[in-house]
C-alpha cells in the first residue's frame, strides 16, 4: 500500500542521493554517483522524476555536451521527467559573496549568464519550473552589504530571467527557495514571507513563485504548514522541498518526517487536501554515516513515509469523532464570512451579542489535537 507508482508525483535532485557527505567538518564518507545510475534507481523505486543543478550533471564526466547525453538517454531509458532544474550558483569561490547580489559586478553579470545557459537546458528538458536558491547571496557583517541596492539587484536580476523566457516562449516559472541562514550568515529573502512580499515588486510577478523548504522555515522558527498555506492562498506554491528538521539549528536536510513528524503530518494534509498538483520533491541528505546502499533506502523512506501520512490524513478525515471535534472546536465557520451579503458595518450594532456568553465558550482544540495524535501514532 505503501509503495511508490509515477502518480504519486515524487521527485529528487540528484544531489541528493548524490550527496558524498562532505560537511564542514569532514571529508566525503561515499563515492560520487553517476547521474545514469541515479536516474536508474529512481526509476526503480517508483519515482516520477529528477531534478539537478547544472553542475550536478558533471558528477562523474566532465564534458558537458557528453553528460547531457548520457543522462537524456537514462530518462529515455526509464521514463522519468525533469520537472525542474536549478543553477548552482555557491559552490564556485567566484560565489562567495553571492551570485545576484555580489558587491562584484563582473561576477552578478557571469551569474546570469551561468544561469541562461542552463534554462535553454531545462527548457529543451521540458521543466516548467526553475528554481533560485540564493544561498550565498547574503551577508556576515550588516557594514559589508547595501541591503536595498542588493534587493534592486535581485530585482533586476529577476526581471531580466522572466523577460528572457518570455521572449525565448518558454514554459518556465521561476520559484525562489528562501533559507534563513548557512551558508551565509544571514540571508536575503530569508522566509516564505519576504520572499512573496518581494515577488510583488517584479515586472513579471505571474512568472515568479515560491519553492519553500521545511526544514527553512523551520530552522527560522517559523510554522511550515502555515508558510505553505499562505503560499497557496497567494497562488504562489510553484514546487515545494520537503525534508525534516528539529527546530531551529544548522539545515538538517533530515528525510522528510524525520525531523518533527506532526508537522510533517499537517503538511501532507494540506498538500493532499488543498490541490496541491505540483511535484512532491525531496531535498533532504542520507545521513553521513549511511553506505552506498543506505542512500536508496533513505531515498524509498521518503517517499514511503509521504504514503503512510497520505494515508493518516485520509483516515482522520473520515473520522467521524473527528468530524465532530472539528464541528465542536467550529473550524468550519471560519469559512463564512464575518458579514453577511449586503451587510454594512452599520449592521452590527443590532447584533443581540452577549459578551460573557461568548468569552465562556471553549474551543476544545485540545480533543482535537489528542485526536490528531492519536492517528498519527496508528491507536485510531
Ligand atoms: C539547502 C538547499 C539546497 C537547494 C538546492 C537548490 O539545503 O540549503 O535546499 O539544497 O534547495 O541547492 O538550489
Ligand atoms: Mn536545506
Ligand atoms: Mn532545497
Amino acid at each position: 500500500a505503501y509503495t511508490p507508482t509515477p502518480q504519486d508525483r515524487f521527485t529528487f535532485g540528484l544531489w541528493t542521493v548524490g550527496w558524498q557527505a562532505r560537511d564542514p567538518f569532514g571529508d566525503a564518507t561515499r563515492a560520487a554517483l553517476d547521474p545514469v545510475e541515479t536516474v536508474h534507481r529512481l526509476a526503480e523505486l517508483g519515482a516520477y522524476g529528477v531534478t539537478f543543478h547544472d553542475d550536478d550533471l558533471l558528477a562523474v564526466e566532465p564534458d558537458r555536451d557528453k553528460a547531457i547525453e548520457r543522462f537524456k538517454g537514462a530518462l529515455a531509458e526509464t521514463g522519468l521527467k525533469v520537472p525542474m532544474a536549478t543553477t548552482n550558483l555557491f559552490t564556485h569561490p567566484v560565489f562567495k559573496d553571492g551570485a545576484f547580489t555580489s558587491n562584484d559586478r563582473d561576477v552578478r553579470r557571469y551569474a546570469l549568464r551561468k544561469v541562461i545557459r542552463n534554462i535553454d537546458l531545462a527548457a529543451e528538458l521540458g521543466a516548467t519550473t526553475y528554481v533560485c536558491w540564493g544561498g550565498r547571496e547574503g551577508a556576515e557583517s550588516d557594514a559589508a552589504k547595501d541591503v536595498k541596492a542588493a534587493l534592486d539587484r535581485f530585482r533586476e536580476g529577476f526581471n531580466l530571467l522572466t523577460s528572457y523566457v518570455i521572449d525565448k516562449g518558454y514554459d518556465i516559472r521561476f520559484a525562489i527557495e528562501p533559507k534563513p541562514n548557512e551558508p551565509r550568515g544571514d540571508i536575503l529573502l530569508p522566509t516564505v514571507g519576504h520572499a512573496l512580499a518581494f515577488i510583488s515588486e517584479l515586472e513579471h510577478p505571474e512568472r515568479v513563485g515560491l519553492n519553500p523548504e521545511v526544514g527553512h522555515e523551520q530552522m527560522a522558527g517559523l510554522n511550515f504548514v502555515h508558510g505553505i498555506a499562505q503560499a497557496l492562498w497567494h497562488g504562489k506554491l510553484f514546487h515545494i522541498d520537503l525534508n525534516g528538521q528539529h527546530g531551529p539549528k544548522y539545515d538538517q536536510d533530515l528525510i522528510f518526517g524525520h525531523g518533527d513528524v506532526k508537522s510533517a503530518f499537517f503538511l501532507v494534509d494540506l498538500l493532499e487536501n488543498e490541490g496541491y498538483d505540483g511535484p512532491r520533491h525531496f531535498d533532504y541528505k542520507p545521513l553521513r554515516t549511511d553506505d552506498a546502499a543506505d542512500v536508496w533506502e533513505s531515498a524509498a523512506a521518503n517517499m514511503r513515509t509521504y504514503l503512510i501520512l497520505k494515508e493518516k490524513s485520509k483516515a482522520f478525515r473520515a473520522d467521524p469523532e473527528v468530524q465532530a471535534a472539528l464541528a465542536a472546536s467550529r473550524v468550519g465557520e471560519l469559512a463564512q464570512p464575518t458579514l453577511a451579503p449586503g451587510e454594512t458595518l452599520e449592521d452590527l450594532a443590532r447584533d443581540d451579542f452577549d459578551l460573557d456568553a461568548a468569552a465562556e465558550r471553549g474551543f476544545h482544540f485540545t480533543r482535537l489535537n489528542q485526536l490528531a495524535l492519536e492517528h498519527l501514532l496508528g491507536v485510531r
